[in-house]
């Protein structure tokens, strides 16, 4: 294989790892040779999801972890550092809407505790793993480059109906990304790179009920959001596969502070 591109035999970090995006991500990695650090909130599914992933020649490990809980975050990076060692990248995948957080009708009458917690998890849920990344990151530990990929959405963008926590929380991730990849290199020139992944519209558990009836056709939501969408689908897991693959590899030794988008055209169609 092209050494430009081989990620073989790298270590890392995923947080959110059991959702349906990052799952998909983890058994590529994995396929690839990719030792995998996996951290969820529920011990038996990252149970179940190592147990799929053994299936690969590499190192499987898990620990379980609220991303949202500084003190936890802190916990298990210091856990990882003692028990893995050097690791090469962090994923943040842990992230979505909640139900809570979605503003109906008039903005004035909208449950501030949900707008809280939809940020505390989207964004905080990524700063304070970024913070704690230092413990055991290569960069840090045996002078390798290290590398951050944090999950944005086309809201940041453009902000949707009904999503506006969501939607602050990602333009702050993205916001965030750049500064991080501004400010790291201080001590360390060249040796981390942080960057941003921003998916357009898939169907996962979060959004399921917002754009699909359970007969699986669109809601008038998931309707306006076709309209929208040039390639006239919805994206699948596999295809964001290709763009972590590129950030995390050699092939992308200068590319910091950037945001891939795939979205199938969403976000530079005007509508007309
Ligand atoms: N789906 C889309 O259309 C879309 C579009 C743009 C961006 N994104 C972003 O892509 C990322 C992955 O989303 P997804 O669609 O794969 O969603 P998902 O299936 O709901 O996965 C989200 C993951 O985050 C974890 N999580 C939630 N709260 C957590 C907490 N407090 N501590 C630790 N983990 C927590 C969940 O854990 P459990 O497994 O325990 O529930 C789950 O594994 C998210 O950041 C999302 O915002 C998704």
């Amino acid at each position: 294989m092209n050494q430009l591109f081989n990620i073989s035999g790298k270590r890392g970090i995923i947080t959110g790892a059991t959702g349906v995006i990052s799952q998909t991500i983890c058994h590529y990695l994995a396929s690839e040779g990719v030792h995998l650090i996996l951290i969820g909130r529920d011990d038996s599914k990252l149970a179940n999801l190592k147990a799929e992933l053994m299936r690969y020649p590499v190192e499987i490990s898990t620990y379980c972890c609220d991303v949202t809980k500084e003190a936890q975050v802190k916990t298990t990076f210091e856990t990882i550092a003692q028990q893995v060692g050097a690791v090469d990248f962090l994923i943040n995948a842990a992230g979505g809407n909640m139900p809570q957080g979605i503003v109906e009708g008039n903005f004035f009458d909208a449950s501030m505790p949900g707008f809280a917690e939809v940020m505390q998890l989207n964004l905080m849920g990524s700063v304070y793993p970024c913070k704690y990344f230092g413990l055991c990151a290569s960069a840090e530990r045996t002078k390798k480059t290290s590398c951050i990929i944090n999950f944005s959405s086309v809201s940041a963008y453009r902000p949707l109906t009904k999503v506006a926590a969501y939607a602050a929380a990602k333009a702050a991730v993205h916001n965030f990304t750049q500064w991080l990849a501004v400010n790291l290199q201080k001590d360390n020139p060249g040796m981390y790179r942080v960057n941003t992944v921003v998916p357009g519209f898939l169907l996962t558990h979060q959004n399921r009920r917002l754009l699909t009836h359970e007969d699986g056709s669109l809601t008038e939501r998931g309707q306006k959001v076709m309209a929208h969408i040039p390639f006239g689908r919805f994206a699948q897991p596999d295809e964001l596969t290709g763009a972590i693959h590129f950030l995390l590899s050699d092939a992308a030794s200068y590319v910091n502070g950037a945001a891939i988008v795939i979205d199938g055209g969403l976000l530079a169609y005007a509508g007309i």
